[in-house]
């Protein structure tokens, strides 16, 4: 996929101080009033004013200008005006008005995380020695932003923009509530579009090293303000990652994730229509109501 990464991300909030502060306690570095890093993927949120909460922007790591050239005739072709640079190519989706920016730059090496060494039925693979999952660790900081999930009055569009228009692909679906999972890269979903009656940013979600990372993150964010808690600790249905989600004080969800599906195959992955288990979690906590019809977005539609 010449697709190779979700860089960054644009939000807007009316309550950027706010924000700002929750978004430092859950791990994220601010190394600028409002732009934030995480510990591998570097800058990757910024956090501006707006009227309601939403997604601004979000910049796509592509490798070369072959790659812009062919995302320039795709858009071109679906009538959508871009804007052209020696190194970048900058469209909006014509529905939400995200900007969105293909950029050329290296693909990016994650060193990786320790191997949490766990026992099991005849495998015993930590003998003689207490799980490091419980010595004391520190909730560890966000690896990287993984995906984003935006609501759409016209999912349909939205998608065609994504995959026609800029090349993600469609790892998995769920047809009952018109969703899709897009990817940029090799993980199983870096985007997903999903019907609302207003647009809307649902969620970010950023890697953790494992789930007792997972773990360890939210609990520390609930113990501190158990308000923050939404949904979790789960295993979802599809992407199977683990996944622990809280609200920011803007109301949208931020989720930690680990585990998630890496598709490097692009034969060898067979994309389901949402298949036998439930689609939102393997097993976990019921699903909360706000998770699927958040007040305020019903506020929203409401006028
Ligand atoms: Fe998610």
């Amino acid at each position: 996929m010449p697709l190779h990464c979700l860089r960054s991300i644009a939000i807007g909030v009316p309550n950027v101080d706010a924000v700002r502060a929750f978004y430092r306690d859950f791990g994220l570095d601010e190394v600028a009033p409002g732009r934030f890093a995480s510990a591998d993927g570097g800058e990757q949120l910024l956090i501006e004013s707006a009227p309601l909460r939403s997604l601004l922007a979000l910049c796509v790591g592509v490798d070369d200008a072959d790659d812009l050239a062919r995302a320039a005739a795709s858009l071109a072709h679906l009538g959508v005006e871009a804007e052209r640079s020696s190194r970048a190519l900058r469209a909006s989706e014509p529905i939400s008005g995200v900007r969105v920016e293909l950029a050329i730059g290296p693909r990016a090496a994650q060193k990786p995380a320790p191997p949490l060494e766990t026992n099991g039925p005849g495998r015993s693979v930590r003998v003689d020695a207490r799980s490091r999952a419980v010595q004391g660790r520190a909730a560890g900081r966000p690896r990287r932003l993984g995906h984003v999930v935006l609501g759409s009055n016209d999912a349909p569009a939205a998608r065609r923009f994504f995959v026609e228009g800029l090349g993600f692909g469609v790892s998995d679906e769920v047809p009952a509530f018109g969703a899709a999972f897009l990817r940029c890269s090799s993980d199983h979903h870096n985007l997903l579009v999903q019907p609302s009656p207003v647009p809307f940013l649902h969620h970010t979600a950023w890697e953790m090293d494992d789930v007792d990372a997972v773990g360890h993150a939210a609990a520390a964010m609930v113990a501190a303000d158990p308000s923050r808690h939404v949904w979790g600790l789960g295993r979802h249905g599809i992407g199977s990652n683990y996944f622990w989600y809280l609200r920011d004080p803007a109301g949208t969800f931020a989720e930690y994730m680990s585990d998630l599906d890496v598709i490097a195959d692009e034969e060898a992955w067979k994309v389901a229509a949402s298949g036998g288990a439930h689609p939102l979690a393997a097993w976990g906590p019921p699903v909360p109501r706000e998770f699927l019809a958040p007040d305020d977005v019903a506020a929203l539609a409401r006028g």
